[in-house]
């Protein structure tokens, strides 16, 4: 069976999927890789360092989305991509990837039409078992980092305490609102800078968390019961809650000199939890960095992709962060999607064990349909009555 890594079609894209490290293990499985001529480049992947390893290279993109039955992508289902791409994967293919498939459910539904198999790491349960393949986790970590990265860059002041000759000069003050994978690492990243940092989460459960980390939790008047679903993710807590949550973390905002906000709840447009009001009570030189903006943004001026000056506070709302970062990026990347293939791939085959609830969960589209249950619930399709429990897909 041979796994093929185009070279990712967005050309805003700068991961790649498969890194040089990951091959041996693939090959030590019984399958072959098999990677588009300088699809690593952009990431610091040579492509002398994907032979070294045991990867074949295709001279073309044709070739290779003609000879690979697994397709392993970061962006599957991009909407800018080449149209010679829109054709593929087809019926005897399987396409693995963040297909941001409640975003594009049209090129899902499309991707159901041609029989393609595919499977979306972001339905990925939030099983232990799952952890190694866990690419959102990846790419929020490395978001959390690199939006602070960016206010440190932006902010006119130093985030550290320091003692000089010429004066003391005060640390700098970052709220981080939303303690998940990427406002952990922004609290880690900002304490390693030196700021003081308070950090806000809707669930009470992230507060030792947060203080483990040397941020201290912001205590609102909320009452936060319900707050987490039971899939350990934030629940949609109503609008009422989301406009007094507004009132109140207004004045926390206005104190601080960095706001960094991730909070999201999965499947749903981000809360809105700064109000441009808030932001208009922050000192001029204020940096807000939106880390949900892919999903709209928790703070009201936030424009998705773009930078926006309001009385001289910076908002920022950067897509597809990660991307900033390809070569660590890709790595984590690769070795969630190796681990994911690893589960699904037995005696060099693609074993579609539906008990497997990794398999099950991220299973898109399969024989023409899709397969998904939320999937087909968001595209008004009906239920799918029950299948088979396990099946095996020959070689081609
Ligand atoms: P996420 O990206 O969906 O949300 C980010 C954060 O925003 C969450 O902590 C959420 O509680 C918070 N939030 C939502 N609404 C808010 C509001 N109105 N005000 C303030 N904060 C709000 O979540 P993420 O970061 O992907 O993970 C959430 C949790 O899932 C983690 O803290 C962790 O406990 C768990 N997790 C479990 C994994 C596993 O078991 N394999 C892997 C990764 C995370």
């Amino acid at each position: 069976m041979v796994i093929g890594v185009p070279s990712e079609s967005s050309p805003h894209e700068k991961r790649v999927a498969l890194v040089p490290g990951v091959v041996p293990l693939l090959i030590k499985a019984g399958v072959k890789v098999l990677v588009e001529r300088g699809a690593g480049e952009t990431a610091g992947f040579p492509d002398a360092a994907y032979e070294e390893q045991g990867a074949n290279l295709a001279a073309d993109r044709g070739r290779l989305l003609s000879m690979a039955e697994v397709l392993v992508q970061v962006h599957g289902l991009d909407p800018d991509a080449k149209r010679t791409d829109r054709k593929l994967p087809g019926r005897d293919q399987t396409l693995i990837g963040l297909l941001n498939p409640l975003g594009a459910p049209e090129a899902v539904r499309e991707l159901a039409a041609k029989g393609a198999t595919s499977f979306a790491l972001e339905l990925l349960p939030r099983i232990s078992r799952a952890q190694s393949m866990d690419a959102l986790t990846s790419m929020a970590s490395i978001s959390g980092y690199k939006g602070v990265l960016m206010a440190a860059g932006l902010l006119g002041k130093m985030f550290p305490m320091m003692i000089t000759a010429a004066g003391t000069i005060t640390p700098s003050r970052v709220f981080v609102i939303g303690a998940g994978v990427a406002g952990l690492q922004a609290i880690a990243t900002a304490h390693r800078l030196g700021a003081v940092i308070q950090a806000y989460d809707v669930r009470p459960a992230v507060k030792e968390q947060v203080e483990s980390l040397g941020a201290k939790f912001v205590e609102l008047e909320l009452e936060s019961k319900g707050a987490e679903a039971a899939s350990g993710y934030a629940a949609d807590m109503g609008e009422d809650f989301y406009r007094r949550q507004r009132e109140l973390l207004t004045r926390v905002v206005a104190e601080s000199d960095v706001v960094i906000t991730t909070a999201a709840i999965p499947g749903k447009k981000a809360p809105v939890l700064i109000t441009s009001e808030a932001v208009e009570g922050m000192r001029r030189g204020g940096v807000i960095i939106d880390l949900a903006a892919e999903t709209g943004g928790n703070c009201q001026l936030t424009q998705p992709g773009r930078t926006v000056d309001v009385r001289g506070v910076t908002v920022i709302g950067p897509l597809n962060l990660s991307s900033t970062v390809p070569y660590h990026a890709s790595q984590m990347y690769a070795r969630n999607v190796t681990a994911f293939l690893l589960n699904l791939v037995k005696e060099g085959e693609l074993q579609l064990n539906l008990e497997d609830q990794i398999i099950r969960d991220t299973l898109l589209t399969h024989k023409g349909d899709v397969a998904n249950p939320a999937m087909r619930q968001s595209l008004g399709l009906p239920e799918l009555t029950a299948s088979s429990s396990e099946e095996k897909r020959p070689n081609a």
